[in-house]
């Protein structure tokens, strides 16, 4: 008796210990959304039961390794045990009900997640081969996505290519989004700052750079911002270059193309590619080592046929082989029209 009175304190002591350290170290970061709250309650009961299994376990371990040793010049056999049909109902009747409590709690977290609420916001996201684009209410797409705080939203999500997956950590919610079907996430901010959207889904080459600020804002900076997006895109759809420039936006392209000179390791950068020399790697009929100059026809014909000629440095295979079709011509040139203004 006195064993099981000191192994249960210790039990205790343990489970209370592991439980504070795994809490203290901040295993999750910060709240940001009204989901985060009921998941991270719900996450929480099974680190306390995680804790308490961990103690139950390595208590009794430990602590007869050391009580229960073999002493020296005992060669004496263990005592023989034959079953205990008693133990074996309780560690599994107790079990089973923890879980059935646990899927209880799960169903409806999972219900409070996905509660509708009539006065969201929508937003649409489109995910591509490896950026994010955002298409407001008031009909703008950014590559931003702005939240204000407290406001309700859904996201309806779609990707034009292969299985990506939404996910902002602090929100906690995590979501796939698929070629050729619509799925949601709805989100409330709850707390003002800075976060980042990052791909969770391996997509390709470009997976590790999928990612997209997320700003969640007050009314005041929420509208300010709003306000400028909308004008800057009325000004921006009266030009070729202006109209270019919103298409770069909506399609990700910025993510693989720098137009600052810098480089992305992924793509060739646009500044001061237009009428400049390229060394080509390969490509359709072209012997390698070939150099030609990027003019016009050469940059159209690098949006609808990436593998006619490979620049040197970069592989085949990763720009989508799809603008051809998904672009218009007149959108394919408004597009070079505004690379040819990065000099
Ligand atoms: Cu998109 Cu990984």
């Amino acid at each position: 008796m006195r064993h099981y009175v000191i192994a249960g304190v210790l039990v205790i002591v343990l489970a209370v210990a592991t439980y504070a350290g795994l809490m203290a170290i901040h295993l999750m970061p910060v709240e940001a959304s009204a989901q985060s709250i009921p998941i991270d309650h719900l996450w929480n009961i099974e680190i306390a039961i995680i804790s308490f299994l961990f103690a139950l376990i390595m208590v009794p371990l430990i602590y007869s390794l050391i009580v229960f040793r073999r002493r020296k010049g005992d060669t004496s056999d263990g005592e023989h045990i034959e079953g205990n049909n008693t133990l074996e109902i309780t560690w599994t009747v107790i079990p089973l009900i923890v879980v059935l409590i646990l899927a209880y709690i799960g169903t409806y977290t999972l219900g409070d997640v996905l509660a509708v609420d009539p006065n969201a916001l929508e937003i649409n996201v489109t995910a591509r081969q490896w950026a994010w684009s955002f298409t407001y209410p008031e009909g703008f797409t950014a590559k931003e996505l702005h939240l204000l705080v407290n406001q309700p939203v859904v996201l309806d999500m779609q990707s034009v290519d292969v299985i990506h997956s939404f996910w902002v950590p602090q929100f906690r919610i995590k979501q796939d989004v698929l070629p050729g079907r619509i799925t949601t996430e709805r989100i409330t901010p709850i707390l003002i700052g800075n976060y980042t959207v990052t791909c969770a889904q391996l997509c390709g080459t470009g997976h590790t750079y999928m990612t997209a600020p997320v700003i969640v804002s007050t009314q005041a900076d929420y509208d300010t911002w709003i306000q400028a997006q909308v004008a800057a895109a009325t000004v921006a759809a009266q030009t070729p270059i202006g109209r270019g420039q919103q298409l770069v936006a909506q399609n990700g392209c910025a993510s693989c193309h720098s137009i600052d000179g810098s480089s992305t390791g992924i793509a060739p950068t646009w500044k001061g590619l237009y009428q400049s020399q390229v060394k080509l790697s390969g490509g359709t009929n072209v012997a390698p080592g070939t150099v030609v100059i990027a003019n016009e026809a050469y940059l159209i014909e690098s949006i609808v046929n990436p593998s006619a000629k490979i620049v040197n440095g970069f592989q085949d295979n990763v720009m989508p082989k799809s603008f051809g079709t998904t672009l218009t011509q007149s959108q394919i040139s408004d597009i070079v029209a505004y690379i040819e203004t990065l000099k």
